[in-house]
């Protein structure tokens, strides 16, 4: 399991001078995944995913964009979050209103100093949902 890192946010607010940083982050919602009865109906649950991050995002200087699949289908309404010079994660099981959840990771992303998102203060979605963490390529040592 994912442990803590030595990095402790208080709280996920994000102030003026850490606008910066969160443009550095970006959100990216599955449009495609299906809802839990694996209906093809549109708008898929995906989508209102992706409306309701787009919703809970604004005002705030962060990226959401959407795509047609992250390859993890089988973990249900899927995600993942970006942050340049950071690890990458993708996110499963969630629900077509964790949009504030995403972006109250986002903002924790944008104030960490280790390159991870914070354990402390995210929300429980961001927990449970981990499906993975990829390191930036500058943090993989190579085999000898
Ligand atoms: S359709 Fe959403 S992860 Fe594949």
């Amino acid at each position: 399991m994912e442990r803590d890192s030595s990095f402790s946010a208080e709280t996920a607010g994000v102030s003026s001078g850490d606008r910066d940083a969160l443009a550095g982050v970006t959100v990216i919602v599955c449009a495609s995944c299906r809802n839990e009865t694996g209906s093809d109906s549109h708008p898929r649950a995906g989508e209102l995913l992706a409306e309701d991050t787009r919703r809970a995002a604004s005002g705030e200087n962060v990226r959401i964009r959407s795509v047609e699949c992250l390859g993890n289908c089988k973990r249900r309404l899927s995600a993942a979050i970006l942050r340049d010079g950071c690890w990458s994660y993708v996110f499963g099981d969630l629900t077509a209103t964790s949009g504030a959840d995403l972006v109250t990771g986002a903002k924790l992303f944008a104030t960490s100093t280790d390159g991870l998102i914070p354990w402390r203060g995210r929300p429980d979605s961001l927990k449970r949902g981990l499906v993975a963490r990829i390191p930036p390529l500058d943090l993989v040592k190579d085999l000898t």
